[in-house]
């Protein structure tokens, strides 16, 4: 701060430097009038507030003295403790081939190829675009998310100076390996010792792990085993005492508040807004001749899924189109296939699955059509970050309490009641949404915020929310606790 005030000056001038100063203060508070409110707001939970540039300085006398030089990282460093061991992430890719041994998943080692997007989609029938579609796998988010991470435009090397911290750990790959393992020492050390080795890191103590956050490629309810009979299902990865200060991103939240639900990879991750654009205008005018469609497999084993029911009354209707994923000939790990049904449907539906949600949901939002929910915890209460408040912009609800409930033939009796016009601005705010819901090409950015970009600001949001609280001496363990108001049930009670 000594350059420009060096010199002799005349008490004059120091007047004006004094009316500068104070002039640029004024044109500061109109300027940025959030800032200021912001600093004085109580905190009273994490979920992000209200969508506001993140970096601009949020303290006072530093940003008045170093306006001009306002540093557009600052609010926005995130630090990756790249010193984890490698058998934590990289050894994992290197044992690809048996990753998923012994269970039904194929084989991930395909998928780790382009950033973990998977093989590119070559011959893609005037289904898709010609470029960037790949055959990315549902539980490949980790892997994209550090991809992506690499490239950030705000890393430091300094974790004093970083907002959050992030951990390329991979622990749905890992996870993948256990779960169906009775031996409960092999499910649960990977997470121990990986608890074990974050906590004693130097950064740990600044926060106590509470500015941390790691991805997760599978979802929460694997890393949440409540008791130790085998016959329960994952790991205890998330009620390490560790693990509950971090904050993990998954494709499926948990009715706590640390774990939160972002976008399952799709198949598409473009490179240029033109090639988003593109995209959008080929689904905007597609022709629809179906009225809606349902492409999955049958639940047998959940008399409570909705699913059997789906399958019915699909069957049953003139104008849906049904593609059963365990009929033989059937493939629907292909994304053709399922592009194919899901661009020629006006509505999609979207039941739960094995859990709640499905990565379907996001095809059908891609392929521009409306998706149709059975439960809150499909896509309401999970993918809050992305997704608007407002459910009835982009989606139609059917609220299955009681499967037996589900009356022949009322699925297409509610779609058929939908207006015109009310389909057309539910398909517009769908294809709006393209975009946010995409994990775009590492190496470059788009105009928009893909997934990634939303889901890194408000990760940082977060974080700055908690540090909030604890500096005004109040317990951030509120902002890990359950989940209230929203709160949803764990698969398990939903079958
Ligand atoms: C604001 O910046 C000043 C000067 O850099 C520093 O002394 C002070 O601790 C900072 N205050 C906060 C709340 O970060
Ligand atoms: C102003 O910001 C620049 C760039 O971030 C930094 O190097 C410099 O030390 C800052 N000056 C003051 C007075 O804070
Ligand atoms: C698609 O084309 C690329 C480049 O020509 C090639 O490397 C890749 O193996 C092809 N993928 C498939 C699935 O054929
Ligand atoms: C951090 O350090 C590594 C290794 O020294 C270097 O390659 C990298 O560019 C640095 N990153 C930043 C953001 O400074
Ligand atoms: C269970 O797994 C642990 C860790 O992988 C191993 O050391 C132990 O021998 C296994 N126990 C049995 C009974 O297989
Ligand atoms: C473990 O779970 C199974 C299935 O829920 C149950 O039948 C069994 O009694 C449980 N065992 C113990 C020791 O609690
Ligand atoms: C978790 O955070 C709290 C402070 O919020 C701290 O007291 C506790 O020790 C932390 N747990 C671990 C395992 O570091
Ligand atoms: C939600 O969106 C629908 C459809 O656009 C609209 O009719 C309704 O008023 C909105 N509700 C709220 C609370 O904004």
């Amino acid at each position: 701060m000594g350059k420009p005030f060096a010199g002799k000056c005349s008490p004059e001038v120091w007047f004006g430097i004094l009316i500068s100063f104070i002039l640029c203060f004024l044109l500061l508070l109109f300027d940025y009038p959030n800032t200021f409110s912001r600093v004085n707001n109580g905190v009273s939970l994490f979920e992000s507030t209200q969508t506001h540039p993140i970096g601009i300085v949020n303290n006072q006398s530093n940003s008045v003295i170093n306006q001009s030089t306002t540093d557009s990282c600052s609010g926005r460093y995130v630090f990756i403790h790249d010193d984890l061991p490698a058998k934590f992430n990289y050894d994992l890719l290197n044992n690809c081939e048996s990753l998923t041994e012994g269970s039904n998943m194929p084989n991930m080692c395909p998928y780790i190829k382009n950033f973990g997007f998977g093989p590119e989609i070559n011959n893609s029938e005037g289904v898709l675009s010609n470029k960037r579609w790949f055959s990315t796998n549902q539980f490949s988010l980790e892997l994209i998310f550090h991809n992506k991470m690499k490239q950030y435009e705000c890393l430091t090397n300094n974790s004093a100076q970083a907002s959050a911290i992030y951990i390329p750990i991979y622990v749905g790959l890992e996870d993948s390996q256990h779960l169906w393992d009775p031996n409960l020492t092999a499910r649960d050390s990977f997470g121990e010792d990986f608890s074990k080795w974050v906590s004693r890191r130097s950064e740990w103590k600044k926060m106590w792990g509470r500015d941390h956050f790691f991805v997760s490629g599978r979802v929460a309810f694997d890393y949440r085993r409540k008791t130790d009979n085998i016959s329960d299902w994952g790991s205890k990865l998330r009620v390490l005492p560790e693990s509950k200060n971090m904050t993990m991103l998954a494709i499926e939240a948990s009715s706590r508040k640390n774990d939160i639900a972002i976008p399952y990879p799709t198949g598409f991750h473009p490179a240029k807004d033109s090639e988003v654009f593109q995209w959008q205008n080929k689904v905007r005018k597609q022709e629809r001749p179906y009225l809606f469609a349902f492409v999955g497999a049958p639940r047998p084993d959940h008399p409570n899924s909705p699913r059997g029911k789906l399958f019915d009354q699909c069957r049953a209707s003139s104008t849906c189109k049904v593609l059963n994923c365990h009929s033989s000939g059937i493939n629907c790990e292909d994304t053709v296939t399922v592009m194919r049904v899901f661009q020629r449907s006006v509505y999609c539906l979207q039941p739960t699955g094995d859990t709640f949600t499905r990565k379907s949901a996001f095809d059908s939002f891609l392929a521009g059509c409306i998706p149709v929910f059975f439960h809150p915890a499909s896509a309401y209460n999970q993918y809050l970050w992305h997704l608007p408040k407002n459910h009835s912009m982009y989606s139609v609800f059917i609220p299955v309490s009681e499967v037996k409930d589900l009356e022949d033939g009322s699925i297409e009796k509610t779609l058929l009641g939908i207006s015109k016009d009310k389909e057309l601005a539910m398909r517009e705010e769908v294809i709006r949404l393209i975009p946010k819901l995409v994990y775009g090409d590492p190496r470059s950015r788009l105009g928009t915020q893909d997934a990634f970009d939303i889901a890194v600001n408000k990760i940082l949001e977060r974080i700055e929310n908690v540090r909030k609280v604890i500096r005004q001496g109040r317990d951030p363990s509120i902002g890990f606790a359950e989940k209230d108001g929203n709160k949803f049930l764990f698969p398990e009670e939903l079958y």
